[in-house]
């Protein structure tokens, strides 16, 4: 029996952390409120001349390293982003030349949160289909371009950051056993990145005005909670198991209380999720990616682990996966 699996993983965090008290100099918030609140105690900010890109190429050689494939061996690149070096070419091109992938296609996918999920499922479709044998999906983000630093209701929660998974097929009763690709346009007003070209001049300043997040976050809550335990919920059906057969849920790190919530609903004890958010905060598709980096590596997740990955975003987009690992 063969199925497709995740056979290298990789992440890459920007050395600069932002702290809780950093964001104390900037907006009127502090460290008590942003922790109780959120759970994050710091994120990480790449540099003024990072780009995601960058971020999204280191994450991949380590993947490429851990699966021991040459860049050569490479059929399809797949970028989970929403904030790419720029609109064209894609961020995928951009890793593909980097890594000298000359073999493979390559393009982006752009689904908030939910993006490393959707390229996850989308990828393994062209292995089982047999068009293409191995497949590199990277999650990356340089969403501290988004912010504005002046809300505090939105610039205490993001971070930047990049995972990378290699996918092939895999012998025996493993890897991605199970799908979940959900969208609720009709919540897209929660979220948005205010675009530049719907309203670019500052008719005060006659300034070109740049794109920042703007969010209705309680209300986003709530449709957070019920999205990411439906797709839990569904994947699990799908791949023929009930929720006491879970080993490890890695959520997407929006919100400590919301992953809380979540894991209330499945009925789930906290010691089956991983969280990394404290480090981390939000870094939209990366968020997942490099918790389950983070959660191999810690031996949360171990051969055999029955693992849920499952996420909300922007859009609204939910996902989930069971991967047997
Ligand atoms: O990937 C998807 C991304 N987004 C999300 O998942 C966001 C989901 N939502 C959330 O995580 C939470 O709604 C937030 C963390 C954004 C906000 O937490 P909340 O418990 O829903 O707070 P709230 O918006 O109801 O605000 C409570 C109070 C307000 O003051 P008043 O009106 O009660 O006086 C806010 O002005 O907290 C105030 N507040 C802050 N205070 C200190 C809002 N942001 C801050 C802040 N520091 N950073």
């Amino acid at each position: 029996m063969s199925n497709v699996g995740i056979i290298g993983l990789g992440h890459y965090l920007p050395k600069k952390k932002l702290t809780n008290a950093d964001l104390e100099k900037l907006v009127d918030t502090s460290d008590e409120w942003i922790i109780t609140r959120t759970g994050i105690r710091e994120r990480r900010v790449a540099g003024r001349k990072e780009r995601t890109s960058d971020l999204a190429v280191r994450s991949a050689r380590q993947a490429l390293s851990d699966a021991k494939l040459d860049p050569a061996g490479l059929d399809l690149i797949i970028v989970a982003t929403i904030s790419p070096d720029s609109n064209f070419p894609s961020v995928a091109c951009l890793v593909q030349k980097a890594l000298r992938a000359d073999n493979a296609a390559a393009f982006d996918i752009s689904a908030a949160c939910s993006g490393f999920l959707y390229a996850l499922t989308t990828a393994k479709q062209f292995i089982l289909s047999g068009l293409y044998r191995n497949a590199l999906v990277i999650a990356a983000e340089k969403i501290t371009n988004f912010i504005d630093w002046n809300d505090r209701s939105t610039c205490i929660l993001f971070g930047d950051g990049a995972g990378a998974c290699v996918l092939s097929k895999v012998k025996g009763p493993r890897g991605i056993i199970s799908d979940y690709m959900h969208a609720q346009g009709r919540f897209g007003d929660l979220m948005m990145v205010k675009s530049a070209d719907r309203e670019p001049l500052d008719q005060k300043t006659k300034t070109m005005q740049a794109p920042r997040i703007a969010m209705q976050g309680k209300e986003l809550f709530k449709v957070a909670v019920n999205s990411m335990a439906d797709a839990a919920t569904v994947a699990v059906q799908k791949a023929g198991m009930k929720l006491d057969d879970i080993d490890c849920v890695v959520p997407h790190q929006a919100n400590d209380r919301i992953i809380a919530a979540v894991a209330k609903k499945l009925g789930l004890p906290k010691s089956k999720i991983f969280v990394n958010i404290d480090k981390y905060g939000n870094m939209s598709a990366a968020s997942i990616a490099v918790a389950l980096y983070e959660a191999v590596k810690q031996k949360k997740i171990k051969r055999g682990s029955n693992v849920v990955l499952v996420t909300f975003g922007a859009g609204l987009v939910s996902a989930a996966n069971v991967v047997k690992w």
